[in-house]
């Protein structure tokens, strides 16, 4: 989408691996930005841009090094207010007539404090609640001359220049991280900083869902949409919002694979045929996957085989209805951004996702993606904008090769039957002791060994789980929870008495990395 109608602001990352958090914290403000790699920014696309303000993120690199990357000098023209973050401060200062030096002793890393100077300024309006403030450096270099033009209006122990502003041309820099946690009060400046540059916060899901609509029918015209409905937030979200543009041009097809867990597709179809009267293809797949499947135990072959399968059928529906034109993806941001890399090798593929891509090419259709500019929450607040129940938006991701990756080893339908009656017993006692939406993602694996056990005056050998759930922001990393002996003691009781096949239940305390959050 290239709608420019809201206000923009503009991020030019310089590789921190925080920059993302900028761009939430802006978000969180109603200020549209967006994050470019410097190497991408050149004075046509600042023109092309037309950004109300601009953002220099930190990054790994050094100002001293010859090559170290640098905005455009056009930037500093462009007359709007700019705010640099460690190296977006430093490049700033090397590029205006200050000077940066080498770490040797001055290097910050971690929590620091920052005391004011005596004069006001605007950016830390309410800021300095107390005689310093707790903020987040992480910085070898250091500025050891500001550039002409500038003051200082915030000093640490190891950065004299904690906070400087060149108040005349609205140039702003500031050695530590405000978009960080451990900044406490960080978002502050930038809300400060907004302010100051005129947004008037017209970034919200409401305004976004009738521009969305109004590009959905212009890209779309009257070509015939179809969409890979999995039950996940971002594909129904997506699905709702061009249903709402293009109505009965879009055709939904949810593929059943057989993997999805206890009454996953009766409730997801029926939760789509109840609100949203939208055509839906419910195509019960699931003796051709787990057909293919059988004696597969192999991860990677597992998710191939899926991935292929699921194509193949999403091809022949398209055919059924006649084709397509446009296939509907809910793309998010974070897979848009492009992230600058300063190591340059490839990065090792952990697992292969499971999505539909090839397809738009293999059937020559074109892409539909209206949520590409939105973070997951916000993609939570525009599915509660178009009425989508609250329950299905807070759920749990549930990846797209659904139990398999659950079920280590030999995929079986029994071991399939007694994952799905485990795993709802968990998730009802998450449920039942209110710790479901503190959770990112829970679930049961089964593990394919037997173990031997004793139930009334019987020998039992029957198999043993894993319970696993994580709290996490993307996905990318993970932390076990922390349930109480409590809980996961009446859990185990709870699966062990009401689940036949499970004698044995362990709890999963693996951080990602060094695990991941699938067992597959
Ligand atoms: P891992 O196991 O890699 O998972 O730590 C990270 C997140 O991604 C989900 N996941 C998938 N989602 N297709 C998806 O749509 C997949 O093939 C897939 N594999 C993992 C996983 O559930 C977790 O939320």
């Amino acid at each position: 989408m290239t709608e420019k109608s809201h206000e923009r602001l503009l991020i030019i990352d310089f590789g921190s691996q925080v920059t993302q958090l900028i761009a939430r914290r802006l978000r969180e403000l109603n200020v549209y930005c967006e994050i470019h790699p410097f190497n991408t920014v050149d004075d046509a696309f600042l023109k092309a841009f037309s950004p109300k303000a601009v953002i220099f993120s930190g990054g790994p690199c050094s100002v001293i090094d010859a090559d170290s990357p640098r905005p455009p000098e056009s930037v500093y023209t462009l007359g709007v207010p700019i705010l640099g973050i460690c190296y977006g401060q430093q490049v700033m200062m090397q590029m205006l007539g200050g000077q940066v030096e080498r770490g040797h002793g001055t290097a910050e890393f971690g929590r620091a404090y920052v005391t004011p100077s005596d004069a006001d300024l605007e950016l830390l309006a309410g800021w300095f609640q107390t005689e310093r403030e707790q903020v987040w450096m992480s910085h070898g270099d250091h500025v050891a001359k500001i550039a002409p033009g500038f003051e200082v209006f915030g000093t640490s122990p190891n950065a004299p220049y904690a906070i400087t502003a060149d108040r005349a041309r609205n140039f702003y820099a500031v050695q530590f991280h405000p978009e960080v946690h451990h900044t406490p009060n960080g978002a502050m400046l930038y809300e400060n900083f907004v302010r100051m540059a005129g947004f008037s916060g017209d970034w919200t899901m409401g305004a976004y869902r009738e521009q969305a609509i109004a590009a959905i029918r212009e890209q779309v015209g009257d070509g015939k949409v179809i969409c890979a409905l999995s039950g996940g937030v971002d594909s129904s979200v997506a699905a709702v919002l061009i249903h709402e543009a293009v109505g009965e041009q879009l055709t939904c097809v949810y593929v059943d694979h057989g993997l999805m867990r206890k009454n996953e597709s009766e409730e997801v179809v029926g939760m789509f045929r109840e609100h949203y009267n939208l055509p839906l293809i419910h195509a019960d797949e699931s003796e051709l996957f787990l057909g293919q499947l059988d004696g597969v135990s192999d991860p990677e072959t597992k998710r191939k085989i899926i991935g292929k399968l699921f194509i193949d059928v999403f091809e022949q529906k398209a055919k059924e209805i006649g084709g397509a034109d446009f296939l509907a993806q809910g793309t998010l941001y974070p897979d848009v951004i492009e992230s600058v890399s300063f190591s340059g090798g490839p990065s090792v593929t952990i697992k292969s996702h499971h999505n539909v891509g090839g397809l738009p090419e293999k059937m020559g259709m074109k892409l539909v993606e209206p949520l590409r500019e939105l973070f997951k929450d916000e993609v939570r607040a525009l599915g509660v904008e178009l009425g989508l129940p609250k329950s299905f938006i807070g759920r749990h991701p549930f990846p797209g090769p659904g139990l398999a990756i659950r079920c280590p080893g030999e995929i079986t339908r029994e071991k399939l039957d007694i994952l799905r009656e485990a795993d709802a017993v968990y998730i009802d006692q998450i449920r039942k002791h209110g710790l479901y939406d503190d959770i990112w993602q829970a679930f049961v694996a089964i593990l394919p060994v037997r173990t031997v056990g004793v139930m009334g005056d019987g020998r039992t050998y029957d198999f043993a789980c894993a319970l696993r759930a994580v709290t996490s922001v993307d996905g990318m990393t993970a932390d076990y929870y922390p349930f109480s002996h409590e809980f996961l003691g009446e859990t185990a009781t709870r699966i062990i008495n009401e689940v036949p096949g499970i004698n044995r239940v362990t709890y999963d305390i693996t951080s990602k990395p060094p695990g991941t959050i699938e067992w597959e």
